[in-house]
């Protein structure tokens, strides 16, 4: 019970519902049931010695107090040799601000660029956050697609061409992408930016996926001409050194962004952890072969889920190169058993299978020409051994 009096731009707040999946999850193994965790996109795999040992050595060397707001001078050093590196475009210190994460990048990014009834064009399906942080923050979020392609999904240009507008004014780029595991080809880097020249946009390259990739080689968005000093990319160690819950991330970017981000930091977190950060400068800087070894990891697992989800009547899945997500389309199967409710196919999966996914409607709302019905499969969590026994529970529960 409380007196007080929520605010009402508070009304405008979104959430991440796939929090609510994880905890549907652990209700129902709770009273007895085994699980099969694909809801999550986060790691059940260790974080490597190298950021272990850097930030433990970090504690007994006192680095326990306040350091700059964006970020101690060699880590931001370190990633932007790291990014300028596999991106091929010059980036210095003062081009990165450290971040608790790579989330608060969006929220950062979305205040020092967005004036209250700017559009932002975004990815949907795509990471809900980024619908909750424009409406918050009083922009109008205006979503933009995916149809599928030969090999993965591909940005459907339509739904982005036919919603521009002379209120445009950011556009939100998830590259590689969660939750279709989608990534642009170079054709699509070019077409999109002659859009961001003409329309005059800035970019948000989400790219929390970068490094996460089983073959080939991630292209930055940044690479296009003039995009860098239009662009602001969200980096974060969560994923790549299965640091999700150590929380450490950076915005990088053109200099007087950055330096409004770090002005944002000040005013709220003040800086981030200290010692994870030289945790994290020795995982850059270390022997990167734990860091290779969860990549192994995560292809085998890649792969056995993508041929199992195949091997079930009604599914199709594409198997990307990157990220950790699978997005099969489930049109077809939800049919065969009759149901139609999204979460109702979700629910009667879990509790026949002990299978746990998050469907579409835990990554935006559906728009209204929308057929293709979809789940998403994240395999960082959950170990080969259980992906086989889940996914063939799974297929006698589709196929009965
Ligand atoms: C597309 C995307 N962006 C950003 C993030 C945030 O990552 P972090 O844990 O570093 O805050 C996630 C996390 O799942 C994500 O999927």
């Amino acid at each position: 019970m409380t007196d007080m009096r929520i605010a009402d731009r508070i009304d405008h707040l979104g959430t991440e519902t796939a929090f609510a999946v994880s905890a549907e999850a652990a209700a129902f193994a709770g009273v007895g049931n085994r699980v099969f965790p694909f809801h999550l996109g986060d790691l059940n795999l260790p974080t490597p010695s190298t950021v272990v040992d850097g930030a433990v050595q970090a504690i007994s060397d006192g680095k326990t107090g306040y350091c700059p707001n964006a970020g101690i001078p060699q880590l931001r050093e370190a990633i932007a040799a790291n990014v300028s590196a596999s991106h091929g475009v010059e980036y210095a210190m003062e081009n990165v601000v450290v971040q608790p994460g790579g989330k608060p990048t969006i929220g950062k990014f979305i205040m020092t660029l967005m004036n209250p009834g700017d559009e932002v064009l975004y990815p949907n399906p795509g990471y809900p956050i980024y619908e909750s942080q424009i409406e918050f923050h009083g922009g109008v979020a205006v979503p933009y697609t995916y149809v599928e392609g030969p090999d993965n999904f591909e940005i459907d240009f339509d739904s982005i061409e036919r919603n521009l507008s002379d209120k445009t004014r950011l556009l939100i780029l998830n590259d590689l992408q969660n939750p279709m595991g989608a990534e642009c080809s170079i054709a699509e880097h070019e077409r999109l930016a002659e859009l961001v020249r003409e329309h005059d946009l800035s970019v948000l390259c989400d790219e929390a996926y970068f490094d996460m990739r089983y073959a080939g080689k991630s292209t930055s968005f940044v690479e296009q001409p003039g995009m860098a000093e239009r662009s602001v990319i969200l980096y974060t160690f969560s994923k790549k050194f299965a640091m999700t819950g150590w929380r450490l991330g950076a915005s990088i970017g053109p200099r007087e962004v950055v330096d409004v981000i770090a002005k944002i930091n000040v005013n709220d977190e003040s800086c981030s952890n200290h010692f994870i950060q030289y945790g994290a400068l020795a995982g850059l800087d270390g022997d990167q072969s734990e860091v290779l070894a969860i990549l192994d990891t995560l292809r085998e697992r890649r792969d056995v889920a993508v041929d199992a989800l195949n091997d079930i009547a009604g599914i199709d899945c594409y198997r990307p190169d990157a990220t950790f997500y699978l997005w099969p389309n489930v049109t077809e199967s939800m049919r065969n058993k009759g149901i139609d409710d999204y979460e109702e196919y979700r629910r009667a999966a879990l509790h026949a299978t002990g299978v746990s996914f998050c469907n579409r409607l835990h990554f935006g709302r559906p728009g209204p020409d929308e057929t293709g019905r979809y789940i998403r499969f994240a395999y960082s969590g959950i170990d080969v051994d259980d992906i086989q026994e889940g996914l063939s529970r799974f297929k006698e529960w589709c196929e009965s």
